[in-house]
C-alpha cells in the first residue's frame, strides 16, 4: 500500500490484532505472525485487506529457539524489505517462587525477551532506511507481579534490550517500547472474572477501567510512524494511571 511492510508478531488476537488493523488503516502492508490462532489470524488478515493492505502470513512458536529461526526463515522467503517490526507476541505463567520451574523460566524469557532480540538481529539486513521497531513490554517490567516472576523479568529484559538496541541501531533504525497496564484481552480474562481482583485494580486505577487493545494500537502506530521521528530507546507507559496511585 506504499508505506512499507511491518512484521507484527502475535497479530492473531488481542493487542496484536488491533495493531495490525491500525497499521493497515495507516497505509502499511502487514506480515502477520500467529502461533495457534490460525482462524482468528485469517479474520484479522481479511479486515486488513479490506483496508487496502497486502497481508502475508508467518507462523511459529516463539517460545523456542527453533521457532524463532523458523519465523526468520519464513520472513526471508517473502523477499520483502521491512519498514518495521512490532514485537508484540508474549505470554506469561503463574509462577510465584513455589511454582517457578526452569522450563517455565526458559519458555517465558524466550518469548518475551530472546525472541524479540533475535528476530531483530536475524532480520537486520532486511530493514529499510528510517525503519522503526516497537517492543511490547509491560508495566510488570517496572512493577513486578509477584505471581509472575518470569514474565516480569522477561518484560524488564525487553525494556533494557530496547535501550541497548537504540544505542546500537541509530541513526538508521529507531526502537521504542510500550508498557501497558491492564488491557481487555484474553490475557487478563482471569483478572476481570475474579470480582475481588477486578475491584481492587479498578479502585487503584485513576481512569477507573481496563484499557482497550485499540488504545495500545494507536501508540504502536505512532511509534512506527515518522510522527515519533525524534524518539528512540524510549518507553511509553499506558496504564490508566495505576502506576502512580
Ligand atoms: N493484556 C494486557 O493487559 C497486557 C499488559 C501488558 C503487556 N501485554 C503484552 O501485550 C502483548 C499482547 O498481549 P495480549 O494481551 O494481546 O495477549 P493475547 O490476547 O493472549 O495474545 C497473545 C498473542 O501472542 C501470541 N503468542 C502467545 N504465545 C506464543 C508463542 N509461544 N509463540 C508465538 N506466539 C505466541 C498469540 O498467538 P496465538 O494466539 O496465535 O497462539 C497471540 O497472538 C504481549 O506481549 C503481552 O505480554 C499485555
Amino acid at each position: 500500500m506504499g508505506n512499507g511492510n511491518i512484521l507484527v508478531t502475535g497479530g492473531s488476537k488481542g493487542i496484536g490484532a488491533e495493531i495490525a488493523l491500525e497499521l493497515s488503516r495507516s497505509g502499511y502492508d502487514i506480515i502477520l505472525h500467529y502461533n495457534k490462532s490460525s482462524t482468528s489470524a485469517g479474520s484479522v488478515a481479511e479486515a486488513c485487506r479490506k483496508n487496502g493492505s497486502k497481508v502475508a502470513f508467518v507462523s511459529a512458536d516463539l517460545a523456542s529457539s527453533n521457532g524463532i529461526k523458523d519465523l526468520c526463515n519464513q520472513v526471508r522467503k517473502l523477499n520483502l524489505k521491512l519498514k518495521g517490526i512490532v514485537n508484540n507476541a508474549g505470554s506469561g505463567a503463574g509462577d510465584d517462587i513455589s511454582r517457578l520451574t526452569e522450563e517455565v523460566w526458559d519458555a517465558v524469557l524466550t518469548i518475551n525477551a530472546k525472541a524479540p532480540l533475535l528476530i531483530i538481529k536475524n532480520l537486520l539486513d532486511l530493514f529499510e532506511e528510517n525503519a522503526s521497531i516497537v517492543n511490547m513490554s509491560s508495566l510488570a517490567s517496572m512493577k513486578p507481579i509477584p505471581s509472575s516472576i518470569s514474565y516480569s523479568a522477561g518484560k524488564a529484559a525487553l525494556l533494557n534490550i530496547t535501550k541497548s538496541l537504540a544505542l546500537n541501531l541509530g541513526p538508521q533504525i529507531r526502537i521504542n517500547a510500550i508498557a501497558p497496564g491492564f488491557i481487555e484481552t484474553d490475557m487478563t480474562a482471569f483478572f476481570r472474572q475474579n470480582e475481588k481482583i477486578y475491584d481492587n485494580i479498578i479502585k487503584r486505577t485513576p481512569l477507573k477501567r481496563f484499557g482497550k487493545p485499540q488504545e495500545i494500537a494507536k501508540i504502536a502506530r505512532f511509534l512506527i510512524s515518522d510522527d515519533s521521528s525524534f524518539m528512540t530507546g524510549e518507553v511509553i507507559v499506558a496504564d490508566g494511571g495505576i502506576s502512580i496511585s
